[in-house]
């Protein structure tokens, strides 16, 4: 039986001052407090604006998250931002793995696995983003497997269940459309899959899935009629207010 809260999260990028952020929370919480309590609503807005968010959010059931975390060790990491740090600022989540962070950095699987064991140190929940690169167009759950396997390589079955898996693949970001239908179907399918075979049906059951990549709310009815789909992600309508509360109330709708 399936019994996961379901997941909205916004991706806010490189965008939203502290003044955007607090009055993006001012037009959204109205909208949604009628539902907040069926749907783990996390908004990421970028280093700058946590703090702010966390006090504008405080005692609502709204979650702050970060985009991004180095791993460390140590201090000598001028620009960034450790697990440590966002978690003072008030993220209680943070995204790893997404192909914009990948690409910039030249980021490996190996390194997403450290931000997750940096994150879970700290107590963050990880958010992981995950998906075939852009010159594949289309599920390769071979891809997707190897990915799975070096990410998730020695973390602990407790601590995936624990965590929200974006599919996300390179190609379906900041399009038109989201990717087709069969093809969100097919990579959720692999994510739960790989998780049930290697750490069990219980961690499998628990972890949610939600696919990510050009999300609107006219497209958000048929992906959340994808089999075992635990909700959705945006980016560019993730920091409209009311198009991402509109998606808050689709997921509830569909899965609360
Ligand atoms: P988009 O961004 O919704 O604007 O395509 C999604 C993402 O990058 O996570």
């Amino acid at each position: 039986m399936k019994q996961r809260k379901p997941v909205a999260l916004a991706n806010w990028k490189m965008a939203m001052t502290i003044g955007e952020t607090r009055a993006f929370v001012r037009v959204f919480w109205p909208r949604v407090q009628d539902v907040a309590d069926r749907v783990d609503i996390i908004l990421c807005p970028p280093c700058t604006a946590i703090h702010a968010l966390s006090q504008a959010v405080a005692g609502l059931p709204l979650w702050v998250g970060a985009h991004d975390i180095h791993p460390g060790p140590g201090e000598a990491h001028t620009g960034a931002v450790s697990a440590e740090l966002v978690a003072d600022a008030g993220a209680r989540w943070v995204m790893v793995g997404h192909w914009e962070v990948r690409r910039r950095y030249g980021e490996d699987d190996e390194w997403v696995r450290a931000k997750i064991q940096s994150a879970l140190a700290a107590e963050l929940r990880p958010i992981l983003l995950i998906g075939e690169e852009a010159q594949i167009r289309d599920h390769d759950p071979q891809i997707l497997r190897g990915r799975l396997r070096r990410v998730f390589e020695g973390i602990h079955g407790d601590d995936v269940a624990r965590m929200v898996i974006v599919y996300e693949p390179e190609w379906a970001i900041g399009r038109k459309e989201p990717a087709p239908l069969d093809t969100v179907a097919a990579g959720c399918a692999t994510i739960r899959e790989f998780i049930s075979e290697t750490w069990g049906q219980r961690s499998a059951d628990a972890v949610r899935i939600i696919y990510g990549g050009s999300v609107r709310p006219e497209f958000a009815p048929r992906l959340l009629h994808v089999p075992d789909i635990d909700g959705l992600g945006a980016g560019r309508k993730g920091r409209d207010p009311q198009a991402f509360a509109d998606i808050v109330h689709l997921v509830a709708e569909h899965l609360g």
